[in-house]
């Protein structure tokens, strides 16, 4: 039988200033952790072999929002559910990196536009720390996009645009929500509902001044493609000062 176990994790510090420039908190943050559960779940098995068509150089389009527009039409017509969710990573103001998933509304050469509450841990840390990465993972298609760059805010207008076609229940979901808030019951936030509809039963809703989209201005694509004996393709796009991007395969 197993023993009970006891994990220490180690209080360590990090003083090291990032290549970011941002400076992480000395404070230790793991503390001696005690418990008696066993690892319940083994997936050390689970493997899927990757055979799909490679990705080669010469099939890269010069334009990283090109090539993406092709896998992105691809995923599409493959069938995948919602190809337009992305993984959006951020850091917070002490080095806290967190995710969750958030929906692309659209995209051109200026950046990826998604739409969310400007006060939600996701907005408190992009107005600390606006480097962001997101993950586009197309497990079907054996493939995933990474993007590297910074978030800004998109106009009132755009935000306005944007809120203007989405569906009233949606927009009155806006109004009702403090996103990342602790709320004690979900009565509450039904209650609330409610009341919002009330509020506004005749005209247009406007759009809440807490609520709008950001655009996350790349400066780093990653294509990568899952090949046999997980030898997969990676390529690389990486913006130069001259405004040119400098493409390279990575090993995998
Ligand atoms: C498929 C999917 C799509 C989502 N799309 C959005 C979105 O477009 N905007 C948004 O604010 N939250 C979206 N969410 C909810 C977020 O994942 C998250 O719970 C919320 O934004 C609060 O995150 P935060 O507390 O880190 O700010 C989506 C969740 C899922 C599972």
């Amino acid at each position: 039988m197993d023993a009970e176990k006891i994990f220490i994790m180690p209080a360590f510090e990090v003083d090291t200033e990032l290549r970011s420039g941002w400076a992480v908190s000395r404070r230790p943050f793991y503390k001696p952790h005690k418990t008696t559960q066993t690892m319940a779940l083994d997936l050390s098995k689970m493997r899927e072999e990757y055979t799909s068509e490679g990705l080669s150089r010469k099939d890269l389009h010069p334009s990283p929002f090109m090539q993406f527009e092709k896998w992105f039409r691809q995923a599409e017509s493959a069938g995948l559910r919602e190809p337009n969710a992305m993984t959006l990573a951020t850091v917070s103001a002490e080095g806290q990196p967190s995710v969750r998933t958030v929906l692309l509304k659209y995209f051109d050469e200026r950046g990826f536009v998604f739409f969310t509450n400007y006060h939600s841990r996701k907005a408190r840390d992009i107005a600390a720390n606006p480097r962001v990465a997101l993950l586009f993972p197309w497990l079907d298609l054996h493939r995933q996009v990474r993007i590297e760059g910074l978030a800004e805010k998109v106009s009132t207008v755009e935000s306005m645009k944007y809120f203007m076609s989405r569906p009233r229940e949606s927009q009155l979901g806006a109004w009702v929500s403090n996103q990342s808030s602790p709320i004690t019951s979900r009565q509450l936030l039904m209650m609330k509902f409610e009341e919002m509809k009330r509020k506004f039963s005749k005209g247009q809703i406007p759009l809440p001044d807490f609520w709008g989209g950001y655009r996350v201005v790349p400066h780093t694509f990653e294509f990568w493609q899952g090949r046999e004996n997980r030898l997969h393709d990676r390529f690389e796009y990486r913006l130069q000062t001259d405004g040119s991007w400098l493409i390279q395969r990575l090993a995998p």
